[in-house]
């Protein structure tokens, strides 16, 4: 490596120090943006365990056309379809605070309008800070609110999410979501993947690459006080909040779950 190449790489270290150093959430948020660079779509839900947490959510869902609904930690819209079609709500709000992230999103939310009757408003946003529910959504305000792959990476924890969620959700309202329920997710995911690696060999390798990228993010994210809820917590909160009809569905060999809930009508 010649010298104005280490002088690079050495600032560039010095600079990502400086940044994790001054504002942690500014480098997970930079985290996100690489992994959203590399096309994580098309290369993690090409994982069939993936594909299947994804799917026991899409089952989920319920039809309904007049419905304001919001997705959090949109990501690049990988819901957005299966929202479009099968909720069908008139309108579908979404937000993220990786730019690459809502770049996908956008296009994908571009291209449905065309084919479905949905209409769609993309937001950025930290969802980490309380300010941000408080000056985008009132209170009773939507139908429905969705998240998958979310409430585990979120700093701060999951249960100040679930709250702000059920304070935008009307009575009725309905919510969906689909974490990592256990927080060595990643160590015990190996073990378990072995016979799909053998079954999808190129496909698990292309995840491999983004194996390391998303412990590395969990890492970060746990630092920031993120956490996997345990299941049988998330549901007493669930309850504490007022929800009812409470469904969940184990994923990722028991590491992950699915769920839907109604908010107590009046
Ligand atoms: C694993 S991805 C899930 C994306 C998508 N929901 C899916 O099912 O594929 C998690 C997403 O949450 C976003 N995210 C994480 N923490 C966030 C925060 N505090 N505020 C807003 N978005 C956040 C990330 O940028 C990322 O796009």
């Amino acid at each position: 490596m010649d010298r104005l190449k280490i002088i690079e790489s050495e600032e560039l270290n010095l600079l990502e120090r400086i940044i994790r150093s001054l504002a942690p959430e500014e480098e997970l948020k930079r985290l996100w943006d690489d992994y959203q660079r590399c096309q994580y779509a098309k290369y993690v839900y090409a994982i069939r365990c993936a594909k299947e947490h994804r799917d026991s959510l899409i089952e989920k869902f319920i039809l309904d056309k007049e419905g304001r609904y919001l997705e959090i930690g949109c990501g690049p819209g990988v819901l957005f379809e299966p929202i479009a079609k099968i909720i069908q709500p008139k309108e579908l709000h979404a937000i993220d605070y990786s730019l690459e992230m809502r770049r996908g999103a956008e296009k994908e939310a571009k291209k449905l309008e065309k084919i479905y009757r949905t209409k769609f408003f993309i937001y950025d946003g930290d969802l980490s800070k309380s300010e941000t529910w408080h000056v985008l959504w009132q209170d009773d305000y939507f139908d429905g609110v969705i998240s998958n792959m979310f409430l585990n990476y979120v700093a701060g924890g999951w249960e100040p999410i679930i709250q702000q969620e059920a304070r935008i959700l009307k009575p009725g309202g309905i919510i969906y979501g689909g974490p990592l329920i256990d927080g060595k997710f990643y160590k015990k995911a190996l073990r378990h993947a072995l016979p799909e690696f053998i079954r999808q060999p190129i496909e698990s390798f292309r995840g491999l690459k983004f194996r390391k990228k998303i412990s590395k993010i969990s890492k970060r994210s746990q630092e920031l006080e993120a956490k996997a809820p345990v299941k049988e917590e998330l549901i007493k909160y669930l309850k504490e909040l007022g929800f009812t009809e409470i469904e969940t569905t184990e994923t990722y060999w028991g590491l992950g779950m699915t769920f839907r809930a109604r908010l107590k009508p009046f």
